[in-house]
């Protein structure tokens, strides 16, 4: 599609945003709300077995990525070294849940659920070994370092997780990015580098420390629906009723078409970067058909 001329494709551009924009914004009533009973989303039904399996493929894949050299896998024991490597953790205390905000993902809605659950005064099946913290800090590098083992070791962990030019073009559409053109967006994540990047598109390896924190669920953007739902279910929660409606698994045809139209207005220089930019990603999660992927020098670096 690379004659596609560049009107062609702002206009394009402006229509599938518009469309992502209304899929992603809106709250249509074209199932009741959180049916997630296990029925088709997106034409195919994940079982419990199906999922939990997946699970286990997801936290393997990652565990066979962290046990390379040079990850951080330890919790630093000055508060300051905390707060630098998990300003993206947040907690729960009143569910037990802790996840990575990462934006873009899926956690938006997962937050919004949450709220959903403590307006209903949800109290979680099981009795907690421990003392209850309860209060309304929700950043993890805000606790001390016993508080934060303690959760590290009770909490249920969610880790939501999008491939990363998908993650890219949703900050672009947002207008996070000032910049003009896409090339010139990707640009400017490439110069801010790994240190002064915007969280919207940080790596989710720096962002969210998977080596250091063993997540319970990897949940994956276009299927966050069943996922959730699984999910729910088996911390003994009533989330399915809440659940807001997730578009995720109609956006992603969208995305996947406005990868091809982007990625090609990329330099070679710029996919070669980006996919350097991202290859703890591309390694540590299954990214499959990733545009990244295919321009990966350095997997040798981590694949032994
Ligand atoms: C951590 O905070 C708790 C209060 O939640 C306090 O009881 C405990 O003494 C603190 N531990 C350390 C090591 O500061
Ligand atoms: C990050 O930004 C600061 C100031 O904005 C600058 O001094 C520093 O060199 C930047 N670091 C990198 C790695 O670009």
């Amino acid at each position: 599609m690379r004659f596609l001329p560049r009107l062609g494709l702002s206009a394009a551009l402006t229509l599938a945003a518009f469309l992502s924009w209304r899929l992603l914004l809106r709250t249509p009533a074209r199932r009741p709300p959180g049916d997630l009973s296990p029925k088709a989303e997106g034409g195919f039904t994940l079982t419990l077995d199906t999922f939990l399996h997946i699970q286990q493929l997801r936290k393997k894949r990652l565990r066979t990525f962290c046990s390379q050299a040079g990850k951080v896998t330890a919790l630093p024991s000055s508060r300051d070294e905390r707060a630098s490597l998990l300003p993206s953790l947040r907690v729960n205390t009143k569910l037990d849940f802790l996840y990575c905000q990462a934006p873009s993902t899926g956690v938006e809605e997962w937050h919004q659920l949450l709220e959903k659950l403590e307006e209903g005064s949800v109290t979680l099946p099981v009795p907690l070994p421990y003392p209850r913290l309860r209060t309304k800090e929700t950043r993890l590098s805000k606790f001390n370092q016993t508080e934060i083992k303690a959760m590290l070791g009770s909490y249920t962990k969610v880790l939501f997780v999008r491939e990363p030019f998908h993650r890219l073009i949703a900050t672009f559409l947002q207008g996070m990015g000032i910049s003009s053109s896409f090339s010139s967006f990707i640009q400017e994540v490439l110069d801010s580098g790994m240190h002064n990047g915007s969280v919207a598109w940080k790596p989710l390896v720096s962002l969210c420390r998977p080596c250091l924190i063993q997540y319970d669920y990897v949940v994956m953007f276009g299927f966050l629906g069943q996922e959730l739902g699984h999910l729910l279910r088996r911390a003994g929660l009533p989330g399915d009723s809440l659940l807001p409606e997730l578009t995720d698994s109609q956006v992603q045809w969208t995305y996947r078409w406005l990868s091809e139209q982007m990625f090609s207005e990329l330099s070679a220089q710029q996919k070669k970067q980006l996919s350097h930019f991202y290859r703890w990603d591309l390694a540590a999660f299954p990214f499959s058909n990733s545009f990244l992927s295919d321009h990966t020098s350095t997997a040798e670096t981590w694949e032994k």
